[in-house]
Formats: C-alpha cells, sequence, structure tokens
C-alpha cells in the first residue's frame, strides 16, 4: 500500500479556550487552596510546545503535615462516621460535574500530557467520571460487598499518581477511597498536576466536608514525605517499579497497607486462525494508544510463525496511516510525549535495539518541530534475552518475535519480570481457555485490548506490583474485613 498527501487531512483542531488555566495553583487542603509552606512553585509545560502553562505549589515536609493532619481530622470527625448513602451523594456528585465539566478536563488534560484530545475526550474524562459513579454506587452497600461481615475504613490513603493517566488515575484512587469511608492525600505526578487541580476545584463546589479530599502537588520528595508520614494507614501507588520497591521497603515493619500498580510488558499473541485485520488493529491500539505510555501496553508482539509476513505486511501498512502530531489535533492517532525525561528515555532503548542488533522500522510520518515526539516504532529480528524485550520503554515501540506452538508462545510470554496483562488473538475458543489459565497476568484480554471497565479488576503478578484497583476487588484495598 501506498499512502500519499491526497491522504492529508485539514487540521481539526479543538479550541483552547473552552477550558480556563489559571496561572497559577496552591495546594487545595482542607476544603481551601492554599499557598505552600514552601513558598516555591515550578513550571508545568504542553509537552507538545514546550510553553509553560502554569506555575505550580512544590509541597514540603510542612505542607504534607497539614495535609494529613487536614485528613485525620475530616476522618475521625465527620467522613467515617457518616452513613454510606450520605457519602455516596457526594461522590454521584463529583461524577456529575466530571461530565457537565468533560471538555475543559480534557483539553486540560491533552495540553498538560499530551495525549490526543480524541483519547482524553473519549477515553479518559468518560472512564474517569465512571468511576466515580460505580463506587458512589457501593457506598451504601457494603454490607453486600462484604456479606455477613463487617468492613471499616482504614483511615487516611496517601495516593501517589502518575503521569500516562492523570485524571483517570485521580478517580481510580479516591473514588474507592471515599465509598469505603476513607479520608484521602492525593500527589499527582510533577509534569500532570493540572486535571487533578480542576477535580480540587470540583470536590470544593461539591461542598465534601473539608479535609476529606486534599491535592497536593510535588515531585518525588513529595511522594516520599506522604509514603513516610506516621499518621498515614494506607499507600495506593502507581507508577514505576523502582519507586514501587523504594515505597515497600519504606513501609516494611509498620502497620500501613499499600496497593501497587506498577510496570507492565505485556505479550500480545497472534494465532495463525486469528482474523488478522482486527488482531492488527488491536495490536496498534495495544502498543500506540496514549503514546504507549501505558502501563498495560502490548509492547511485545508474538506472531505465529506461519502468518508472521503477513501480519509484519499489514502492521507496516497501518502504522503508515497514523497520524503523529498536534494532541488537540481531533485526527491526531499519536500525541506527545508526556516530557523530556520521557523521551529521552525511549530514545535511550531504540539504541539499545540497535546495539542489541535488531531491526528498526520506523513509520516516514514528519515530527513537528518543537515539542518531543516520538514516531512509531517496531523492532523485529529480537531475542527474548534483549533488554528492549524484557524492559519497560513506556514508548511508542513494539517487539516482535515468532512462536510454533502454544507451549513456546506461553514459556516465552511467561518469561519477563512483569505480569500486568496479555492479549490473546485467535478463532479457537479452546486456545483462548488454555492461555487465560496459564499466562501470568492479571488481565488476558481475548480478541481485544486495553479494553477498561470500573466493574472490573485490574492489577499485576510478580514486578507489577500488588493489589487490585476496580470492581468489587477495589474495595478490599481500603477496609478492615472482620
Ligand atoms: P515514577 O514512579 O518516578 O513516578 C510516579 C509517581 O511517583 C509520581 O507522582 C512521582 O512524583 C512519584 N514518586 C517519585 N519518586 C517517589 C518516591 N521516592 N516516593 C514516593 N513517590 C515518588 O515514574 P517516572 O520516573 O515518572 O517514570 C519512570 C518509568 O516508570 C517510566 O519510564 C515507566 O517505565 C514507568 N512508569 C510506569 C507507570 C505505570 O503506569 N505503571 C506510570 C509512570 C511511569
Ligand atoms: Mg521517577
Amino acid at each position: 500500500m501506498k499512502f500519499d498527501s491526497a491522504r492529508e487531512l485539514a487540521p481539526a483542531p479543538e479550541s483552547k479556550s473552552a477550558a480556563t488555566i489559571k496561572p497559577q495553583y496552591e495546594l487545595f487542603i482542607n476544603g481551601k487552596f492554599e499557598k505552600p509552606a514552601s513558598k516555591k512553585y515550578y513550571h508545568t509545560i504542553n509537552p507538545a510546545t514546550e510553553e509553560r502553562i502554569s506555575s505550580i505549589a512544590e509541597s514540603n515536609q510542612a505542607d504534607v503535615d497539614r495535609a494529613v493532619k487536614a485528613a485525620r481530622q475530616a476522618y475521625e470527625k465527620t467522613w467515617k462516621k457518616m452513613p454510606g448513602k450520605e457519602r455516596a451523594k457526594y461522590i454521584f456528585r463529583i461524577a456529575r460535574m466530571v461530565q457537565e465539566r468533560a471538555r475543559e478536563f480534557s483539553i486540560v488534560e491533552t495540553l498538560n500530557g499530551g495525549k490526543p484530545i480524541r483519547e482524553s475526550r473519549d477515553f479518559d474524562v468518560p472512564t474517569a467520571a465512571n468511576h466515580f459513579f460505580y463506587y458512589a454506587g457501593w457506598a451504601d452497600k457494603l454490607e453486600y460487598a462484604f456479606p455477613n461481615r463487617q468492613a471499616s475504613p482504614l483511615g487516611v490513603a496517601g495516593q501517589i499518581i502518575p503521569w500516562n493517566f492523570p485524571l483517570l488515575m485521580a478517580a481510580w484512587k479516591i473514588a474507592p477511597a471515599l465509598a469505603t469511608g476513607n479520608t484521602v492525600v492525593l500527589k499527582p505526578a510533577e509534569t500532570t498536576p493540572l486535571t487533578a487541580l480542576k477535580l480540587a476545584e470540583i470536590i470544593q463546589e461539591a461542598d465534601l466536608p473539608p479535609g476529606v479530599v486534599n491535592i497536593i502537588t510535588g515531585a518525588g520528595a513529595t511522594g516520599a514525605a506522604i509514603v513516610n508520614h506516621p499518621d498515614v494507614n494506607k499507600i495506593a501507588f502507581t507508577g514505576s517499579t523502582d519507586v514501587g520497591k523504594i515505597i515497600q521497603r519504606a513501609i516494611a515493619g509498620t502497620s500501613k497497607k499499600a496497593t501497587l500498580e506498577l510496570g507492565g510488558k505485556a505479550a500480545n499473541i497472534i494465532f495463525d486462525d486469528a482474523p488478522l485485520d482486527q488482531a492488527v488493529e488491536g495490536v496498534i491500539n495495544g502498543i500506540f494508544f496514549n503514546q504507549g505510555h501505558v502501563c498495560c501496553a502490548g509492547s511485545r508482539l508474538y506472531v505465529q510463525e506461519s502468518v508472521f509476513d503477513q501480519v509484519l505486511r499489514k502492521l507496516k501498512d497501518r502504522m503508515e496511516t497514523l497520524i503523529v502530531g498536534d494532541p488537540m489535533d481531533k485526527n491526531t492517532d499519536i500525541g506527545a510525549i508526556n516530557s523530556k525525561a520521557q523521551l529521552d528515555t525511549i530514545n535511550k532503548y531504540l539504541k539499545i535495539g540497535l546495539q542489541e542488533g535488531a531491526d528498526m522500522y520506523q513509520s516516514s510520518c514528519k515530527l513537528p518541530g518543537k515539542g518531543f515526539f516520538c514516531r512509531p516504532t517496531l523492532f523485529t529480528n529480537v531475542a527474548q534475552s534483549n533488554r528492549i524485550t524484557q524492559e519497560e520503554i513506556f514508548g511508542p515501540v513494539l517487539t516482535i518475535q515468532t512462536f510454533r506452538t502454544d507451549d513456546e508462545v506461553i514459556a516465552k510470554a511467561n518469561n519477563t519480570p512483569y505480569g500486568l496483562s496479555s492479549g490473546v488473538w485467535t478463532d479457537k475458543g479452546s486456545k483462548i481457555f488454555n492461555l487465560t489459565t496459564k499466562l501470568r497476568s492479571g488481565v488476558v484480554w481475548a480478541n481485544t485490548f486495553n479494553k477498561f471497565d470500573p466493574v472490573s479488576p485490574f492489577g499485576g503478578y510478580k514486578e507489577s506490583g500488588y493489589g487490585r484497583e476496580g470492581g468489587l476487588h477495589g474495595l478490599y484495598a481500603y477496609v478492615n474485613v472482620k
């Protein structure tokens, strides 16, 4: 297939003016926006243009202390005593307000994080609202969630989230914590604080009792101060396996509970009996969705030998059609890499792949002159032992290997330190059952990929972490059960 400029689409930009971004944001503590004790601010930028968009407060130890204190007081005085059906009203209110301001949230998410507006609009924001709706529904039904047992909240939850799904991760963390009667201190990632701060505005408007949710900004040191705070009862973390290990060491020997959602290196497996066009579409979505900044991204493709040539050709053709560029354009498929640091990491791995002797293929698209961008990339001629097949790259980079038998591909797929997700493409139900029981990962998608629903639990095996978020399972992480 050949694609030429005839395919070029007219620009279809979303308007920035439908969202307001303040020049400076403070910390949301005890229901109010307060200046940081540190008196320090840093700039948050748009990774697609490298322009500054706002100044963000940097919390120090005193700020973390204030936030935890507010959360503790709110927990003791109001939230833990409030009947579930009253708590539910607040959570429903947040859900509806996120929906009402969906367009604004999508714009801000895309400006601050670099993801295509189509994804913010159609995935991140509606799924975030759905999580609030879903857990609001549980708040007054905990006796059915834990039949014949008594579930009580843990207390103050310290929640630290990453930059790949900023609003959605905030919803994943806050909604089940509130539904079960806990209070929250949440820290968004340093590169993507804006939608969490917008959520703070909603929480204020929704009139939640002050201190039930506190949202404080800052980098790793702020996160560490939350983890190490003696009055925090539970840590919920999503991010790198390295930081997950630091957290695990930090809380060892304390009574703190934790859920850790860490990295991944998911296998996506295509059998020769699969509907190949659909499978290729699923592979494209699996690795290029959100620039590949996805813990469950299908970053290792395994193709049955007899259809390898066909699949590779289809994949390359499809990659050529992907539109890389302005995240605010509604036609864009692949937006900006979230930060300079992440782009450097991805480029480092592209070099490693070449040094390891793999063959690299990139689509021929032009990249914008400014901002952080990476062409969709695939590597063939890779070995199971290569670093590019073993380590999480967290970018639009796919490795492809072949296999002959079920047992061989199961062994290869499981040969990884991670175990978050995997995908199977086949016409045969029996193969699906065989693989879903043998693949060591928290989620196995069959003839689809990257499907999320608040009802469905999500979480890892091995170095992908522990604990489940979403669904009924997601409640367990926030309660003591007697
Ligand atoms: P990170 O794990 O350092 O950052 C995630 C969150 O943890 C941020 O809010 C950060 O401020 C906070 N944090 C950093 N150090 C901390 C500490 N010592 N104690 C408590 N909180 C801390 O991830 P980073 O450095 O942004 O990305 C590095 C790699 O991690 C990526 O290339 C990717 O492979 C992986 N990653 C995986 C994610 C996932 O969803 N599983 C999300 C983000 C990154
Ligand atoms: Mg880090």
